[in-house]
């Protein structure tokens, strides 16, 4: 935990707090994992009928008993029952502050408490499905009175005032790019795996995960989007491809969010449209491999997302070919190409391709680091490390791109850029070796007079139709 030492009792406090706030969730994922413990050893063919009488009173309702086809028994439970019965958005917070460097405390050991004498963020306690959010973040760019936003949703005059300060009566200077008006599709390439492209009629956002405004580089923010972003495309549920932080701040002028379709028979792989719809977003579709979704003057076509998930069977995650006119563009994000067959087989669904992007962190963490939670047994470190959440290396690049034969390959989604940090734990050890693995692929590339890069901190393409 990132905190001093005077905050040792804030601390105690909230896990105190949140044993207690939180005793019936814990009590169900307890006997959620004391049924499944128990099917497997004691269950092993006969009819699941008579176990629904095992079942303890807090999953009664929330789940289904079954066998897969190898005849294990296990335990489905139906998330939007669960919703319907747990759902509960007094947890729900959010800490504002300004920020003036990227020296943020690590996300996921690190909650973030109310300090003794900290004045510098103003921590509100309102659902993140309240317009409240949606009103203040469209705030960036449009100016409008704190005053009657915050009287509209209840604030008191004290909460109003502290949001104020964050406020300026100066217009704010903003880029006069933000919105495309050429012929082509302008790429641009927002950090780790967040790329938008724009034509003159459409706006399509990969991965958002957007960077605040700080004065010390160049990089893209929020302040170089246009008014309305028409299509959020979501390639897999890992907290550096869909972030809460920065998808809330795009809501008011999001018209569409496709996400990738979960396995329902697998705990490791809950709802992102369920999640989506809880906390307020209602222009939310799911999408499967090889679904076609139109956009103007083009298309999204969802492609496998092989690996990089521990070999857990997780259905949410998807590559995306986008097409607009006769321009290809793919993203395969971290997907692990191991069995390059398939690639092959989809060549004729895609045509020529114009550019690609592809990630080569290969030195994924160990499995348990994201999963451990939801596994009901312990796995030993070996395997663990075995079934690490590696992208792919170079080679698998290689031979993926051998295949599409692209003008432009480059490695993007590596979690270099500073404000990543409080998100990612890279280790030194790891990016040497993946510099190795960079370095070789973009020598590859070099010789097959394919243009690639490693992309980092912002960049920026235009392609033009022939
Ligand atoms: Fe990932």
């Amino acid at each position: 935990m990132d905190f001093p030492e005077n905050c040792l009792d804030a601390v105690e406090q909230l896990i105190q707090q949140t044993h207690q706030d939180c005793a019936h969730l814990l009590e169900l994922a307890n006997k959620f994992s004391d049924i499944q413990e128990h099917l497997s050893n004691h269950v092993h063919g006969e009819s699941l009928q008579t176990q629904y009488e095992n079942l303890p009173p807090s999953l009664h309702g929330l789940v289904e008993l079954n066998y897969d086809i190898n005849n294990h028994s296990y335990c489905r439970l139906i998330e939007p029952l669960v919703y319907l019965r747990h759902y509960d958005e007094t947890a729900q917070s959010m800490a504002i502050s300004p920020l003036n460097s990227d020296g943020r405390p690590f996300t996921l050991s690190t909650p973030r408490i109310d300090e003794p004498e900290d004045n510098s963020h103003i921590h509100l306690r309102i659902p993140f499905r309240s317009h409240l959010w949606d009103g203040l973040f469209a705030m960036r760019t449009q100016a409008a009175d704190m005053n009657v936003l915050g009287k509209d949703y209840g604030l008191n005059p004290e909460t109003i005032r502290g949001l104020t300060q964050f406020l300026t009566n100066e217009p704010i200077p903003t880029p006069s790019d933000s919105v495309y008006l050429g012929q082509g599709v302008r790429v641009r390439y927002f950090g780790h795996a967040c790329i938008l492209l724009q034509t003159s009629a459409c706006t399509v956002l990969i991965d958002p995960l957007i960077s605040y405004d700080i004065q010390t580089d160049s990089r893209f923010s929020y302040t170089d989007l246009p008014d309305q972003i028409d299509l959020i495309l979501v390639t897999h549920a890992h907290k550096d491809h869909i972030l809460l932080e920065t998808l809330i701040q795009l809501r008011h002028k999001t018209k569409k969010i496709i996400v990738p379709a979960n396995n329902r028979s697998s705990p490791a792989d809950p709802s992102l449209k369920l999640a989506l719809n809880a906390i307020g977003f209602e222009q939310v579709e799911e999408a499967t491999c090889l679904q076609r979704l139109p956009i103007t003057e083009g298309e999204v076509l969802c492609l496998p997302f092989f690996g990089e998930h521990g070999d857990l069977d997780v259905d949410t995650k998807l590559s995306y070919r986008i097409r607009f006119g006769e321009i290809n563009i793919l993203f395969f994000a971290d997907s692990r190409i191991i069995d390059d067959r398939v690639y092959s087989d989809l060549v004729p669904l895609i045509g020529d391709v114009e550019m690609m992007f592809i990630g080569l962190a290969s030195q994924g963490a160990p499995m348990s680091w994201l999963y451990g939670p939801y596994l009901t047994q312990t796995i030993n470190r070996n395997d663990d490390n075995n079934r690490s959440l590696s992208a792919s290396d170079a080679n698998h690049a290689i031979k993926c791109t051998s295949i599409f034969k692209p003008k432009q390959a480059h490695i993007y989604a590596m979690g270099r850029e500073p404000w990543l940090q409080f998100i990612m734990a890279q280790n030194d050890q790891n990016q040497h070796q993946e510099n190795i693995e960079v370095e070789k692929y973009l020598s590859w590339c070099r010789h097959q007079d394919i243009e690639s890069k490693l992309l980092y901190m912002r960049q920026q393409w235009e392609l033009i139709p022939k």
